[in-house]
């Protein structure tokens, strides 16, 4: 198959490939795991696809359905050896591309390969999340919006962590049911105890790592979920387990998501009618500048590249 890819999206990942902190990329790399376009041509043993369909590319192009195999590890788009989207121009296998929701542009379909399917395969697939349910997302950036926006749509309430009171109106116009500044609110565990009659969130998109990992277990109601998700304050965080044996919890880790977890994911932004946030739009000169926006923490959402 060969994409033209209309738009491209800038993951938190994108950073630490640009710092090496995710092991050493390939000169010359072409990076971005995040892309949505239109298809070119097609090969002739295709069976799946026009030229015109409207596609985005797999994150890990070999997981289409099923079980995770680390062997689908190191193709990951974008990172270590594998080239990513960042391209007019893309040649991928027919099982390596999936469908972009009807409803949304290539914009804002560019938003969901990394982010939106790893809060949906977090809060969705391995949470099983519902009306009733209550959420806790840690920033305002891109796993964490489209968390909020699923859960809301889910009928789940849901508790947004920011460091910006600016950023917190826009979560509760968002749909958030409350919001904390983890800055002035450094024990927000406690405060999410405290707006929850002391129960606790049921779900928890843990994306700040060592620093937030104790505080996520203390803010988790009995019985509830966390997804193991970021690294932003490091990797390899460590925690005493007692309390979730005691609470009956679990923790899930989860990497991105499969193909299949897509299609389910297109379907419901489809039927929900919900809209990526896209905080700016660069044009491809401009990727540096779009990458020193991401390292700033300013965004709201997400950072795309208009190709
Ligand atoms: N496991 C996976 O499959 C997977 C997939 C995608 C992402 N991730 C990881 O998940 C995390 C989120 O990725 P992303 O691309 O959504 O990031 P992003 O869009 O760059 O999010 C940035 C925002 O996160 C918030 N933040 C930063 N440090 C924080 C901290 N210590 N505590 C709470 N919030 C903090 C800030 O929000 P405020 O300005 O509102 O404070 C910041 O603006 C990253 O660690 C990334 O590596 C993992």
């Amino acid at each position: 198959m060969l994409v033209r890819i209309k738009a491209a999206s800038l993951n938190y990942r994108d950073l630490l490939i640009l710092r090496g902190q995710l092991g050493k990329a390939r000169e010359g790399l072409i990076p971005f795991s995040d892309g949505a376009g239109e298809v070119a041509a097609v090969g002739a043993e295709v069976t799946r696809w026009r030229v015109g369909d409207r596609v985005a590319p797999l994150f890990y192009p070999d997981w289409t359905a099923g079980r995770f195999r680390e062997a689908y590890g190191p193709a990951a788009l974008g990172g270590g050896d594998a080239d990513g989207v960042l391209a007019d121009l893309v040649v991928m296998p027919e099982t390596a591309l999936v469908r972009i929701p009807q409803s949304l542009s290539f914009e804002e379909a560019a938003t969901l390969p990394c982010a939106g399917l790893t809060a949906w395969h977090a809060l969705v697939v391995r949470g099983g999340l519902g009306q009733g349910d209550t959420v806790l997302v840690q920033g305002t950036g891109g796993v964490a919006l489209f968390g909020l926006q699923f859960a809301t749509a889910l009928k789940a309430r849901t508790i947004v962590l920011s460091s910006s009171d600016e950023k917190r109106k826009r979560a509760t116009e968002l749909g958030a049911w409350k919001t904390a500044n983890y800055r002035t609110t450094p024990e927000w565990d406690v405060e999410v105890r405290r707006v929850t009659d002391n129960i606790g969130v049921s779900h928890i998109l843990e994306l700040g790592g060592p620093d937030t990992f104790d505080r996520s277990l203390r803010a988790l109601a009995a019985a509830g979920h966390i997804a193991q998700i970021g690294v932003f304050t490091g990797f390899g965080p460590q925690s005493n387990l007692i309390r979730l044996q005691l609470i009956n919890a679990s923790i899930d880790g989860i990497n991105v998501g499969s193909g299949e977890h897509f299609a389910a994911m297109s379907d419901f932004i489809d039927a929900h009618a919900i809209k990526p946030i896209i905080d700016k739009r660069f044009a491809f000169a401009e990727v540096p500048a779009a990458y020193d926006e991401l390292a700033s923490g300013r965004h709201f959402g997400k950072l795309v590249i208009q190709l």
